[in-house]
């Protein structure tokens, strides 16, 4: 399988920024990266960096409403993310969570949307640190997973990322068995449900992964790509995140 390596530019980005998308296809063009490659930009560059981006790598969305279209002030529908060139969106984001009080209902309604509307839906999962220190962190994921991921799950239209609450931002990662735990946990779930489609749906890690230790985090068994947050704004940044993911197996 491949490796998934999607970057969140969260709320940054103005249409100067267009630049690092530049720089990226350019790069992306001349030597075929062995991983696929997604940018999620904010929804209002989606159909520039499409433009830009030109096929090289893949766009997403950050968020998408459950519904198509309607009265829904300020919201984005998976079908406009479909219709501004985006072929992914990050749902369930522990901002979105945290921020805007997103539950595990309102996030499986929103990766049916993703699917209806052709997307690809990056259905992120994680403990924040309490929940960590009291030993809790692997009930806490199952009970995401349980409730966010649909049951018509699948390799091609799924993809899990296990963000660490207390690791996002924070320059801090957990260790390498603790990575490897966690995925062999969303694996072992994910295949109770789905039988031998799970080994089609890659589980990401994110939280913290830069340049200087992608190549280890990459590399634990159970890791298939990574959501990249701070360093995915930067081109050069994201590209060496991208050249330390193995080839696929
Ligand atoms: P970070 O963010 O890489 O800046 O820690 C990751 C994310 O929130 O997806």
């Amino acid at each position: 399988m491949r490796q998934l390596i999607a970057g969140n530019w969260k709320m940054n980005g103005l249409r100067a920024s267009l630049d690092q998308i530049d720089a990226l296809a350019r790069a992306l063009r001349d030597k075929a990266p062995h991983t696929d490659v997604l940018v999620c930009p904010p929804a209002t560059l989606l159909a520039p960096a499409a433009a830009r981006a030109a096929g090289s790598f893949d766009l997403g969305g950050q968020d998408c409403h459950a519904m198509p279209s309607g009265a829904f002030t300020g919201d984005v529908s998976a079908e406009m993310l479909a219709d501004a060139g985006a072929t992914a969106v990050i749902l369930g984001h522990s901002e979105r969570r945290q921020g805007h009080g997103e539950t595990d209902a309102l996030v499986n309604g929103k990766a049916r949307a993703a699917w209806r509307a052709g997307l690809l839906a990056v259905i992120c999962v994680g403990e924040t640190e309490t929940e960590r220190d009291e030993g809790r962190a692997l009930d806490v994921v199952a009970g995401q997973l349980a409730e966010s991921v649909p049951g018509a799950a699948t390799g091609g239209k799924t993809a899990i990322a296990y963000e660490p609450v207390w690791a996002i931002g924070a320059g801090k990662t957990p260790g390498r068995p603790e990575i490897e735990d966690m995925h062999h946990h969303i694996r072992a779930l994910l295949t109770q449900r789905f039988g031998d489609e799970a080994a089609l749906i890659r589980i990401l890690y994110g939280g913290s992964v830069k340049p200087s230790n992608a190549r280890e985090i990459l590399g634990i068994d159970g890791v298939d790509g990574a959501l990249v947050g701070g360093a995915s704004l930067k081109a050069a940044e994201f590209l060496a995140i991208i050249d330390a993911a193995p080839p696929p197996a």
